[in-house]
């Protein structure tokens, strides 16, 4: 597909496609924390996207909250996977079996997709946009379950199709990018405002359409995302002393795919113990050359252009709004040093250290 948001807008066309509402607008159940690509999936759809508040300190969904969030027009949930975790696909699926209702693993953020390991969703999303585990500079996939087969060929056959040509021009595009995304660029183009670069707003998505790929570039963009080094568990060891400090750390380190084995992370993930300490530890970070940022910043309903197409604001979701104030993310590219852990780690000691902690 075009984008991993294309994959996934297909994707909750499918699920609409095989419910058998009449008439009534589809819904469609996300977190309230995360990326407002899923907005705009489902709305290019004509669904309506329905939030369900986080676990307290998690990036998962409450499960019980989720009961509570399915109606009569619900048609699918999607089980969004961050920074390399994948969302507790099985305890989402119970719920969703219950009700007939589809589980879209979106793994835009994570690769392998969880349903490699144990085929749960009825669909899994991909991205392979820029900064993501397998980065092809755009496109996105989705793989739909062999039983779903050959309604959901049929949903998507008419789609267009475009090739990609992986020409002079796209080589020379990849080069500068990943020079203006470097870490000496990147630092300089974030202080310029009007670039608005680190900020996150809603773009609406205006096409889907299916992409012909070159032979051999996904599994050439597989290959260097395995070879790329295991950031996970050397965070996790190095940082292992903040949980005493009140911090939360998503991905220890005797977690699956922390030693180097299956996720490849984009970048690595964890939750101060509040607003004020966290904001500290980013203007610290950046200012030692460290590329740390709060993600998204804001849970859903707060971001830019969301509001209006959502019902409810940040304040009925108080996990995914306290998360959002809370999170920090951490660089986990190859070009990331011994050196940049060794400046990381003295910071956090320095800021978590003059909070009493
Ligand atoms: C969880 C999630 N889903 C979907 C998308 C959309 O992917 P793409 O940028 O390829 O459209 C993103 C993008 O960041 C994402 O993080």
């Amino acid at each position: 597909m075009g984008s991993g948001t294309q994959a996934l807008s297909a994707a909750v066309r499918l699920a609409i496609s095989r419910s058998s509402l009449k008439g009534a607008e589809p819904e469609v159940i996300l977190p309230a924390y995360g990326c407002p690509d899923l907005v705009a999936a489902v709305v290019a759809q004509d669904a309506k996207p329905v939030l369900v508040d986080l676990l307290p300190d998690c990036p998962f969904v409450d499960t019980e909250k989720l009961s509570l969030a399915f109606s009569g027009a619900t048609v699918a949930v999607i089980g969004v996977g961050f920074l390399g975790m994948p969302e507790q696909l099985s305890k989402l699926a119970d719920v969703c079996r219950q009700r007939g209702v589809w589980l879209i693993e979106d793994s835009a953020q994570c690769f392998p997709p969880d349903c490699a390991r144990e085929p749960i969703a009825d669909c899994v999303v991909l991205s392979f946009g820029r900064g993501k585990p397998v980065n092809l500079m755009g496109g996105g996939a989705l793989l739909v379950r062999e039983t779903h087969n050959p309604a959901s060929t049929d949903v998507l056959r008419d789609l267009p199709e475009e090739q990609l040509n992986v020409d002079w021009k796209w080589k020379a595009r990849r080069r500068l990018l990943n020079f203006l995304l470097g870490r000496f660029c990147y630092g300089l183009l974030l202080r310029i405002p009007f670039l608005g670069l680190g900020t996150t707003l809603y773009k609406p998505l205006t096409s889907l359409h299916r992409m012909r790929l070159p032979s051999g570039l996904l599994e050439a963009g597989i290959s260097e995302a395995r070879v790329r080094p295991a950031m996970a568990c050397k965070y996790a060891q190095k940082l292992e002393f903040l949980r005493q400090r009140g911090w939360s750390l998503f991905i220890d380190s005797k977690a699956p795919g922390a030693n180097g084995e299956g996720q490849i992370i984009l970048r690595y993930g964890l939750l101060a113990p509040n607003r004020k300490t966290r904001d500290r530890v980013i203007e610290a970070l950046n200012r030692n050359g460290i590329g740390a940022n709060a993600f998204y910043g804001q849970a859903l309903p707060d971001i830019e252009g969301v509001s209006g197409l959502l019902h409810g604001s940040a304040r009925n979701f108080p996990n995914a709004a306290s998360f959002a104030e809370r999170l920090v993310t951490l660089p986990s590219h190859e070009d990331v040093t011994d050196q940049d852990v060794g400046v990381i780690v003295t910071t956090f000691i320095e800021i978590s250290g003059y909070h009493g902690y």
